[in-house]
């Protein structure tokens, strides 16, 4: 047990924002910082941290808390490891109560997990050095490849010997239970009760996690016996998924952030020969295409990602989906192709360390000169083909996320293929078209999202925000969206007539807008309709202003921004649906909270009157409105502070 007094030292010591940013990049937004859920898959950003309450809130995986929650939710930690590790990062001193020390059997089971992966990794590597087989097959072996000591230490690497139970007994003889052991994988368990090593005889390549923790074995087989796996791999475990694993990134993170770029490899072997010719900024997907959470990993330590690959034709397949991958993901991209039959491990060890770096440097591609280049040598002479290779490559450049550097890449590709870029603008803006539709939900999202970090701000204390000014945004926002979309049909009814009847319970707070909103409703009750021309000519003057305002829509910059950047700017109209079901529930969300405040103040004036009766009362009506908001928020997806 660790003790209170170490748990209240580093808790003092805490700063959410250095924790958090370990893991997520974030930036300034008002008092706050705001990045991208690291839980989730976003395109705009929903994960907020609030330095001034010590929390962090995620709206798009509804996970929220203090730092160690933060730590144990991402790193898959107990809390006793979160402590542990914040701890060490604070360089506070860990006390523990010796009343209770920690046997195997109480600690958590991650904890064991690592714990047992790291006495396995210590067993292999062992053996490799000082057992006679572990020399004469295992370490002869790693030598053959070239394998230098610092390489074995820097990745320790390992031995398994040839046999069933090697490692079971001498892990049983050392305290861990049997059951412990088939939870890692390194024991395999028979049908009949029985169990054995999963890995016998072949040379180990320990993998580790970001903190330098092993969280895997990869087991190679030493001859070229036919069938047998060249590689067996330890399963999905507690502690390992695959595919939030990248090979060589905990040896390799300094030197990627160092050089910003990383070099992307396929297998363990091309990560250490990297290594060994001064190359470190290199990590391997481990034989398994890239995936999302993979490019994450590597963008906490750079934006550039250079893709190594055989020149076979394999090799070029398995490239172009990781590059549309890593497009998609928002990194800068590039290529390099290295001779038929050469992977980076065999290259470097043929050309040598200054070769392979000068080799590097020259033959490192942007990827649409790859692609045009590729496409250039199959299409030539064949118009078809052509057509086809132009669209491919457009159908990459519309992965980017950045309207700025497409439009680059769109001139780069009419340069190289000779062909009018308004050609492939067009192609393009096809593509891009067809994306937003798809987005179009997730961009209304993101306007809540938006709007909520004003709540949060809220929530976090520092800055009071007046629940009347946010009603005040959402009246206007009803105002708005009657003026400009009053006849347009939502939920199978006219806008006005939805909004008017979902809203009949509401009153409107700001004059101006309750009486446009008035006049909206006598309107709709003799049949008639209202044009926003009408106030403009019927209207006071604070009438006129404001409804000229709101009718200029906020998107009109749009056609600019469009020539500009070849954008395809979501028309409101398209997302009207959305827009009037979620205004309705954010007027009233708002109203309410208002009447809360309001109610508050009622609560505290029959307090210190001693007013009883009145107290009871308007503490009902707290907790009617108290239910009222969380439903709301609910349907809204906003979480209320309790
Ligand atoms: N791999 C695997 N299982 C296999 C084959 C490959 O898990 N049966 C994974 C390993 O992570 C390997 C990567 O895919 O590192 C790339 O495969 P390959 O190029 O065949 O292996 P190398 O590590 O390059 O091994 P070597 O150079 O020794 O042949
Ligand atoms: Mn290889």
């Amino acid at each position: 047990m660790i003790t209170r007094e170490t748990i209240e030292e580093v808790k003092n010591r805490i700063d959410i924002y250095d924790v958090v940013s370990d893991f997520v990049s974030l930036k300034k937004s008002g008092q706050n910082y705001k990045g991208l859920s690291p839980f989730n898959n976003e395109k705009t950003p929903s994960f907020f941290v609030v330095p001034a309450k010590g929390i962090f809130k995620d709206f798009s995986s509804g996970k929220g808390g203090d730092a160690f929650t933060f730590v144990m939710e991402h790193e898959k930690m107990s809390y006793a490891e979160a402590i542990r590790y914040l701890a060490k990062k604070y360089g506070v001193e860990i006390k523990e109560d010796r009343s209770s020390t920690e046997s195997k059997e109480v600690q958590s089971e991650r904890e064991s997990l690592y714990i047992l992966m790291n006495f396995a990794k210590d067993f292999y590597k062992n053996t490799l050095t000082q057992s006679e087989e572990g020399r004469s097959i295992g370490l002869s072996y790693f030598r053959e490849r070239g394998f230098n000591d610092r390489t074995l230490e820097k990745f320790e690497l390992g031995y398994a010997l040839e046999g069933w139970e090697h490692f079971s007994k001498e892990a049983i003889a050392k305290g861990y239970n049997k059951d412990l052991l088939e939870k890692t994988g390194l024991v395999v368990k028979k049908e009949d009760g029985s169990s054995y090593d999963r890995f016998r005889g072949r040379v180990i390549f320990p993998v580790h996690g970001l903190s330098g923790k092993v969280v895997a074995f990869g087991a190679r087989m030493l001859g070229k016996e036919k069938n047998q796996p060249k590689y067996i791999n330890s399963p999905e475990t507690d502690i390992y998924h695959k595919s939030d694993v990248l090979y060589g990134l905990y040896q390799g993170k300094n030197a990627i952030r160092q050089h910003d770029v990383c070099y992307l490899v396929e297998g363990y072997t091309d990560v250490i020969s990297m290594h060994q010719a001064d190359v470190e900024n290199v990590v391997a997907s481990s034989g398994t295409a890239l995936t999302e959470s993979q490019i994450k990993l590597i963008r906490r330590f750079t934006e550039n990602i250079t893709v190594l690959f055989d020149g076979d034709n394999a090799g070029i397949k398995a490239a172009l989906r990781g590059i549309d991958m890593i497009l998609r993901g928002g990194l800068n991209v590039r290529v390099l192709l290295f001779p038929d039959g050469e992977d980076p491990d065999s290259f470097s060890r043929k050309v040598g360390t200054t070769e392979f770096q000068k080799y590097l440097k020259e033959h490192t591609q942007d990827f649409v000169s790859f692609k045009a280049g590729l496409y250039a040598k199959e299409a030539a002479g064949d118009p078809i083909r052509k057509a086809e290779s132009i669209k491919e490559i457009v159908s990459s450049i519309a992965f980017i996320p950045d309207p700025i550097k497409r439009s680059v890449y769109i001139q780069e590709t009419s340069n190289l293929l000779k062909i009018g870029e308004s050609v492939l603008l067009t192609e393009l803006n096809k593509i891009l078209i067809q994306e937003r539709r798809k987005n179009e939900k997730e961009n209304l999202r993101s306007q809540v999202v938006e709007e909520t970090a004003i709540l949060i701000e809220d929530i976090g204390g520092q800055v009071k925000i007046d629940p009347q000014s946010l009603v005040y945004y959402q009246e206007r926002e009803t105002i708005r969206l009657l003026l400009n979309y009053a006849d347009q049909t939502v939920e199978e009814s006219k806008l006005s007539d939805f909004l008017l009847h979902e809203l009949e319970d509401v009153e409107f707070t700001n004059e101006v807008f309750k009486s446009i909103y008035q006049k909206f409703k006598e309107a709709a009750h003799h049949h008639q309709q209202i044009k926003s021309d009408y106030f403009l000519h019927e209207g006071n003057d604070v009438i006129k202003s404001a409804v000229s305002e709101l009718i200029t829509s906020r998107y009109d910059i749009s056609p600019h921004w469009g020539d500009k950047f070849h954008i395809h700017i979501p028309k409101e109209k398209d997302m009207l649906n959305e827009m009037a079901l979620s205004n309705v529930l954010r007027l009233k969300f708002r109203v309410v909270q208002k009447m809360m405040e309001d109610n508050l103040q009622k609560v505290k004036n029959a307090e210190s009157s001693g007013n009883w009766d009145e107290l009871d009362k308007v503490l009902e009506i707290q907790t009617g409105l108290k239910k009222a908001e969380s439903e709301l928020a609910g349907s809204l997806g906003i979480v209320v502070a309790k």
